[in-house]
């Protein structure tokens, strides 16, 4: 079966959602951005190199949304980028309006998506869209601890020498710095982190695991868009494929983990419906008080959007 994806925005992120999708042969792709002719250059550029890596599918730029129509995934990376010395929540209100404007005319054209929000300040953002969109919130994804995680991954990997493919790890919450790394439950092959790495190393792990984002926007000067878009591209598939895989990502809570009302990232089975499930850990009190304060947190910048 063909598979269509859309993906709003075709700034850096979008288009290196829009490349991992062909380079992973997941379907036809649409870039849809308000500037017309970057959407088609970078079309046009992707096009370009189509012989040199057995893409399968086409790629194509546009500005209007009946060019998106049938879409099975949409990824939404609409909005404001972060610039230095900005947090994600400088973005909220700006970005609030225009993740509610795009999601209303996505889903008027493919009301059988599921969509995958990247927009930040994420949590937030994945909750307008959500609103927006009036579909089940089971079909509407936030982008975070796929990302987060893999930073989490990378940051043990490095500092054990193992291949990140070989480390595990988890983590819960905002996408952004009241995140929970949670290292307790991290593994190199199988052996625990905490067997291999000091508290200290750990602790630092964590630190730079949750500011990530913040350490790239530091050095180039814009948000990161190489981590993020193989993470939604992976995202994409395990809904197109079905695979049921268990990844971590920003959905609405539904009183798992003392959590009821709002978007936040928990660990997930994620299918072609959406959401399957969600995964409830044992925690440890510490654990449980970060996820309270992460969930404060979040509630803080929706009442911050309601004012
Ligand atoms: C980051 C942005 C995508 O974490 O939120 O780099």
């Amino acid at each position: 079966m063909r598979s269509k994806i859309s993906i709003i925005g075709a700034g850096n992120v979008g288009a290196s959602v829009a490349q991992c999708c062909l380079l992973k042969n997941l379907g036809t792709v649409v870039m849809l951005d308000a500037v017309e002719n970057v959407a088609k250059g970078k079309a046009l550029d992707m096009s370009h190199a189509a012989a040199l890596h057995d893409q399968l599918f086409s790629v194509s730029g546009t500005s209007d949304y009946a060019d998106t129509s049938g879409s099975e995934v949409v990824i939404i990376t609409a909005g404001r980028a972060r610039k230095p010395g900005m947090s994600r929540n400088d973005l909220l209100k700006i970005n609030a309006a225009i993740v509610d404007d795009v999601t209303r005319k996505v889903v008027k054209h493919s009301p059988d998506a599921i969509l995958i929000v990247i927009t930040n300040p994420l949590d937030a953002m994945s909750q307008v869209a959500w609103k927006a969109s009036g579909l089940d919130h089971r079909r509407v994804i936030g982008l975070s601890g796929l990302l987060d995680s893999s930073r989490l991954r990378y940051y043990i990997a490095e500092a054990t020498g193992a291949g990140p493919h070989t480390v595990t790890g988890l983590t819960m919450g905002e996408h952004g710095d009241s995140m929970a790394v949670l290292t307790r439950l991290a593994t190199v092959g199988g052996v625990p982190a905490t067997k291999l790495l000091s508290a200290e190393k750990l602790a630092e792990i964590r630190y730079r695991t949750a500011h990530g984002g913040g350490e790239v926007v530091d050095l180039m000067g814009c948000s990161a868009y190489y981590a993020p878009g193989i993470a939604a591209t992976a995202m994409a598939e395990a809904i197109l494929s079905d695979s049921h895989t268990t990844y971590p990502c920003s959905v609405y809570m539904t009183g798992q983990y003392g959590v009821d009302g709002i978007y936040m990232c928990v660990p997930i089975r994620l299918g072609a419906c959406g959401v399957e499930d969600i995964i409830e850990l044992e925690l440890t009190d510490n654990e449980k008080n970060q996820i309270a304060e992460t969930a404060r947190h979040i509630r803080g910048l929706l009442k911050e959007l309601e004012e």
